[in-house]
């Protein structure tokens, strides 16, 4: 079946699963209300907008308290054991309550229940788990909400690899002002510690006239931030009818009109292209960031972690985009404790991350998955000389991050104001460099773009003062930053 038609079908079950939720609610004696919650990544928590969106659709509504929800739905990661195990026990938690709730639907999907033996373990000891279903079948939620509603049976979903796109199914945005757009889905590159593939699938690229689409959609409905999602985005357009790659995508993102900003998540340092770095040195609306996960400083373990890359080709990369954009913030992702890390492997991360001086990282303790081939691999790390390493790469992290971060203070910058303080009488929004500020403001500023000066650098953040009618057009990518002009006559009267 094609994907139009799958899409229509399932257009058709969301009306079926709006008579279900009329009868649930009689069943009920109230209107139904649901509860999603996203573990894990940016691609999960775009998923989770559009099961928001199905469920609202649906005629359900949402509540952020669990204990009130008719419907329970967990969309899980796996990347790491602790994902798993948290998933698990809120199940328990949930299980322990549901005398209280004999009709709430409680639901599963995601990244986990791709892996069969979580998924025997649902069957087996958690009865009360009713709907069940994979990455692959997102797009066919309103279908399975509607069995759920209506089959006494419990539901499981698992197809093991994309076939139908979820496109055009309705979303409810958690943000109004920015939003995740997927430009594709799964991974190829079978890094030998990683789930993602086995779970995600292979790689497929979205249309790029489906993905413009959705954007000028976004644009027309407010929103001014965009951030495109890939496991690997560098790698976009592969496979496609007609050729495109990343760096043409991007270009075009940001002719769309009511656009301002436009960020990407993840690139691979293997297939970073020089068309990229000269697109993010060109085009204004591109932020100043990059995440360029490392995962390690020593070329012996990318050699075992099937990287495709060397630290030489890292930080010539690191150069090159330095070069191109001078004010750039670099994060990255290093994982410590990988089968086989010596010493000598450990001290090869650390002194990569002081050559390099990243705005900031995550740091991760390599965590055994069933199927990946490191698992299999025998020098695996003892757990306590991995915990003393994290700690020490913690360190090494932090310091690096606050002397960056601090390299922006006395400067004016445009803030997207995103939520009100908890201190009253502030708001905290981002700079285009992705760096934390908060400012004074009131709740009317959520959404815009606001001039300030980053007056107080906090470490990781800064509190910022308004400027207004503010004169200056040096723009965020360049070194030579835009003083207040205060400062800039007290810097003309020195020369
Ligand atoms: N153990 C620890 N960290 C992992 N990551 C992926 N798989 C594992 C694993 N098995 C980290 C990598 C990746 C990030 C999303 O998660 O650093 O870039
Ligand atoms: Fe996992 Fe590597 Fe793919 Fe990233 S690129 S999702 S780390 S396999």
């Amino acid at each position: 079946m094609v994907a139009k038609e799958m899409t229509e079908r399932q257009m058709e079950y969301l009306e079926k699963a709006r008579e279900a939720a009329v009868a649930f609610a009689e069943r009920l004696g109230h209107a139904p209300k649901s509860y999603v919650e996203t573990f894990g990544c940016q691609m999960n928590a775009r998923d989770s907008e559009k099961l928001r969106g199905i469920l609202l659709s649906a005629g359900f509504t949402d509540t952020e308290e669990e204990s009130e929800a008719d419907l329970v739905l967990y969309n899980t990661c796996t990347v790491r054991d602790n994902a798993d195990q948290h998933v698990y026990g809120r199940l328990g938690r949930l299980g322990g309550n549901r005398k209280n709730h004999p009709e709430r639907i409680v639901g599963l999907c995601g990244c986990l229940m791709q892996e069969p033996h979580a998924v025997e373990k649902i069957k087996k000891s958690y009865p009360f788990v009713n709907l069940v279903f994979g990455t692959h079948n997102l797009y066919a939620f309103p279908e399975l909400l509607f069995r759920a509603l209506t089959e006494p049976k419990r539901v499981f979903a698992i197809e093991t690899k994309t076939t139908v796109l979820p496109e055009s199914l309705p979303v409810a945005r958690k943000h109004g002002f920015k939003s995740g757009v997927n430009i594709m889905y799964g991974c190829d590159n079978f890094c030998t510690y990683c789930i993602v593939p086995y779970v995600r699938g292979r790689e497929v690229s979205r249309e790029p006239e489906d993905i413009l689409a959705e954007i000028e959609h976004l644009a027309a409905d407010g929103v001014k931030e965009i951030m495109l999602l890939g496991q690997n985005v560098n790698s976009y357009g592969k496979g496609l009818a007609l050729p495109a790659t990343f760096a043409g995508l991007l270009r075009r993102v940001c002719r769309v009109e009511g656009i301002e900003r436009v960020r990407f998540m993840t690139s691979h340092p293997k297939d970073l292209s020089d068309d990229l770095i000269i697109a993010m040195a060109e085009e204004e609306k591109l932020c100043p960031h990059l995440h360029l996960p490392v995962q390690s400083g020593s070329d012996r373990l990318l050699k075992k972690m099937n990287r495709h890359y060397d630290r030489a080709h890292y930080l010539g990369l690191v150069e090159k985009i330095r070069a191109a954009v001078p004010a750039i913030s670099l994060t990255t992702d290093i994982i410590v404790g990988f089968p086989g890390e010596t010493e000598e492997d450990f001290g090869d991360t650390l002194s990569l991350i002081r050559e390099v001086g990243f705005d900031s990282a995550f740091t991760f303790i390599y965590s055994k998955r069933t199927g990946t081939p490191a698992a299999g691999y025998p020098d695996q790390v003892p757990d306590e000389v991995a915990h003393a390493r994290f700690d020490r790469l913690l360190e090494a992290v932090k310091a690096g991050a606050e002397e960056r971060c601090g390299r922006f203070a006395g400067q004016e910058m445009d803030i997207l104001v995103e939520e009100e303080n908890r201190q009253q009488g502030y708001v905290t929004g981002r700079t285009p460099h992705n760096i934390v500020v908060h400012l004074p403001g009131s709740k009317e500023d959520i959404g815009q773009i606001v001039r300030a000066r980053l007056t107080d650098p906090r470490g990781f953040y800064y509190f910022a003062e308004r400027v207004m009618n503010s004169k200056c057009t040096v723009d965020s990518k360049s070194i030579a930053f835009c003083h207040s002009e205060e400062q800039r006559d007290e810097e003309s009267r020195q020369l």
